[in-house]
């Protein structure tokens, strides 16, 4: 078995972004878990297995595992993404890297990020277990990240900013410096977030401001 082989847990439109990351990264796909086999996700058009339910997966997966493959839970939904990675452990969640990113020598990145291609973590930036840092994202220097927060595409946290736990910063929002973002809240697309954001709040708009969120 390959050193670098994987499983990926999930089969929609992010798995097949990160499946093809991970091929470009030098990863070796030996097949995927979802509900049912998919055709839509990278994992189908790289035509690897479908290797059962996240919770009853077939045989294989368990063989695949004790000869050293990594998951990687691929899919949008925190929660989801905290318990399939819980259900694996943390020494088996592989981080999956596009080739085209930089991250500093000095960034501490867990087990279980996602970096998508054109994001860039800077200089001793700090990004949590299982959270994706999504295609052309920018973490800047000192920014901490908690686990399974969703950075979306071109989002910005600027220098010392935070993020709490499962969050969600939409795609193009702005978190200004030094700005703390609560666990479980939700900036949305676009905003640029000037003040501290609440726990489980959402804020949307320049500057954010707090709305009734049906997600
Ligand atoms: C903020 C967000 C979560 C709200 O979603 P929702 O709960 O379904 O809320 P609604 O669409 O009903 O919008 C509620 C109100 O906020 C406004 N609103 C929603 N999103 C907004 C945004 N990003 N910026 C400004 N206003 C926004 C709506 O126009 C609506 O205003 P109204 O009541 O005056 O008509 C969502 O719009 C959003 O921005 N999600 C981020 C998605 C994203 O970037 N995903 C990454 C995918 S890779």
């Amino acid at each position: 078995m390959p050193e670098r082989s994987l499983i990926l847990l999930g089969a929609g439109g992010h798995a097949s972004v990160v499946a093809e990351s991970a091929v470009a990264a030098g990863w070796n796909i030996l097949g995927y878990c979802a509900a049912e086999p998919s055709r839509e996700a990278g994992c189908g058009a790289l035509a690897v297995p479908w290797l059962g339910d996240v919770d009853h997966p077939k045989p294989d997966l368990e063989r695949h595992l004790a000869n050293g493959a990594r998951v990687h839970a691929a899919v949008g939904d925190a929660k989801l993404r905290e318990r399939w990675s819980a259900r694996f452990g943390v020494e088996k969640l592989a981080t999956i890297v596009h080739p085209g990113t930089w991250i500093s020598p000095s960034a501490a990145i867990a087990p279980g990020v996602y970096v998508g291609a054109f994001a860039v973590i800077n200089a001793t930036a700090i990004i949590g277990i299982g959270t994706i840092v999504n295609t052309g994202a920018i973490i800047e220097h000192g920014v901490r990240v908690g686990s399974y927060v969703h950075c979306a595409p071109r989002s910005t946290l600027a220098g010392l900013a935070e993020v709490g736990d499962r969050s969600l910063i939409g795609a193009g929002a702005v978190v200004l410096p030094f700005v703390k973002v609560g666990a479980d809240a939700i900036v949305g697309a676009g905003a640029v977030a000037n003040r501290d954001v609440e726990p489980r709040a959402t804020v949307v708009g320049i500057p954010a401001k707090p709305v009734e969120a049906r997600v």
